[in-house]
């Protein structure tokens, strides 16, 4: 077997490299790289002739082994982003920042679980047990059938699980565990990998379900959640903005259900209270019609969501004007401005621009390029929008815009929320929802003239 060297591994996205550098090529983060020791083959390992793995046929699979029904907690936001609660022998990532709230969203989980009736084991590498204890009492969980443990030996921990056969267990977090014949500090690359593979296999023989808590990290010697992304089943983020109180756990894959779920909460005094109804959230910090807001109709996973986008506009005192971005894609904001220059005639050259989305929420899909124009647009004019309006559709670069999809849900959501009017591209398939008036149209410039002119 070929000598091995050291090798060099990014511990944002895992990636390996030959050799150290300031920069990881795979997924562009800084000072990400660390060095890690040899992997060592392993006792003259056999490749052919090995025990027989057991083969199943799929047609038998389907009559006989039915698979078993999920399991929902009660707590619908979280039920929601799972695709409809826990499937067995599962196993879940959730990561985000130190300090969002993974610890008290989980032991909040748990103690629902439990509730139900499942087995729930919280494996806290982070917290003494006592500690966990008090927080659940502050949550009023205390009474929970939750078991606790502070442990981060993964022999240990396997162990255990072997004997209590819970039938979920939650691991918080995945970066202080620690398997003792890697050599390697807890929480590096290799560490991480290991547990996660060893907790996930033992999801998968023994029909546990385990959630792995990952930190994001900034700092490069501690492995970020990403590493594992692809041993799991399904990864959820929990993020939001500091300040703000509204947290969005979002999967980002599932292979039990829609990727792209989004469930809300809020973080009050007594932990986490879930949010049914988010669109009234994120539109109830909006007073009176001003310049520069525009009600985008979206869609997050399977339900619509209403957000206000905001935008300022200001005379720039730089050379190059600040383009400041919160809660949307920068890239996208540039190729708006560009088209609004190019198609429509309305430069941007010597303002500063920042565009925000209230209430700490994110937008991913194109089909809120038009709200974000209208917004731009708005704030340049110093024009307020018809504060009953919502608009949505996604500007190409020709100036033209182009449907977007779920056009009656976008409305049926607007109506309930009080809105009498809709701004959507031309070729929308809609019948238009009664009590809401429908303006279609074609491209921005057709936009500009009938919302701007005067
Ligand atoms: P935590 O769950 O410990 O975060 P993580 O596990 O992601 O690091 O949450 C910590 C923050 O949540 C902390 O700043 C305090 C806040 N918090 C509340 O506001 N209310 C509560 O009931 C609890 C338990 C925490
Ligand atoms: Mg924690």
């Amino acid at each position: 077997m070929a000598k091995t060297g050291p090798s060099y591994t990014c511990s944002e996205c895992g990636a390996v490299h030959k050799k150290w550098t300031g920069r990881c090529d795979s997924c562009g983060s800084w000072n990400s790289i660390v060095e890690e020791a040899p992997l060592s083959a392993g006792p003259a390992a056999k490749t052919l002739g090995a025990a027989k793995g057991r083969q199943i046929e799929l047609t038998t699979l389907a009559t006989t082994e039915v698979p078993p029904p999920r399991a929902a907690s009660g707590m619908g936001e979280l039920d929601r982003v799972l695709g409809g609660g826990l499937v067995p022998a599962s196993a879940i990532l959730v990561g985000g920042d130190p300090g969002i709230g993974k610890s008290t969203l989980l032991l909040q989980a748990a103690a629902s679980f439990a509730r139900t009736g499942l087995s729930c084991l919280y494996l806290s590498g982070e917290e003494a047990s006592a500690q966990v204890r008090m927080r659940a009492q502050r949550l009023g969980l205390a009474d929970a059938p939750v078991r606790l443990g502070a442990e981060t030996n993964l022999r240990d921990i396997l162990t255990t699980l072997d004997g209590a056969r819970p039938d979920l267990v939650i691991i918080d977090s995945i970066q202080t565990m620690w398997a003792d014949h890697v050599e390697a500090a807890p929480g590096s690359v290799s560490q991480v990998r290991a547990a996660a593979h060893e907790l996930v296999s033992f999801a998968k023989k023994r029909g546990t379900s385990v959630i792995l808590v990952g930190h994001v990290t900034k700092e490069g010697q501690i492995a970020g959640p990403r590493v594992v992304e692809h041993m799991v089943d399904t990864v959820l983020y929990f993020e939001g903005e500091r300040g703000h109180q509204f947290r969005i756990l979002r999967a980002v894959k599932n292979r039990f259900g829609p990727a792209d779920e989004i469930g809300v909460f809020e973080m009050t005094g007594a932990g986490l209270a879930e949010v049914a109804n988010p669109s009234a959230l994120f539109l109830s910090e909006r007073g009176q019609a001003h310049p520069g807001s525009a009600v985008f109709a979206g869609i997050e996973g399977t339900r619509p969501v209403l957000t206000e986008i905001q935008a300022l506009v200001a005379p720039s005192p730089l050379g190059t004007p600040r383009r400041t971005v919160v809660g949307l894609d920068s890239g996208r904001l540039s190729t708006i401005l560009a088209v609004l220059e190019s198609r429509c005639g309305i430069p941007f050259a010597g303002l500063d621009v920042f565009l925000n989305v209230a209430g700490g929420m994110r937008v991913a899909e194109p089909a809120a390029d038009l709200a974000v124009a209208a917004a731009l647009l708005s704030a340049r004019e110093d024009v307020a929008l018809p504060p009953d309006m919502v608009i949505f559709g996604e500007i190409s670069l020709s100036g033209a815009l182009r449907p977007v999809g779920q056009t009656e849900n976008r409305l049926k959501e607007a109506r309930k929320l009080g809105f009498s009017q809709a701004v959507a591209p031309e070729r929308s398939k809609t019948e238009g929802e009664d009590g809401i008036r429908v303006r279609k149209m074609p491209d921005l410039t057709t936009f500009v003239g009938e919302m701007f002119a005067a």
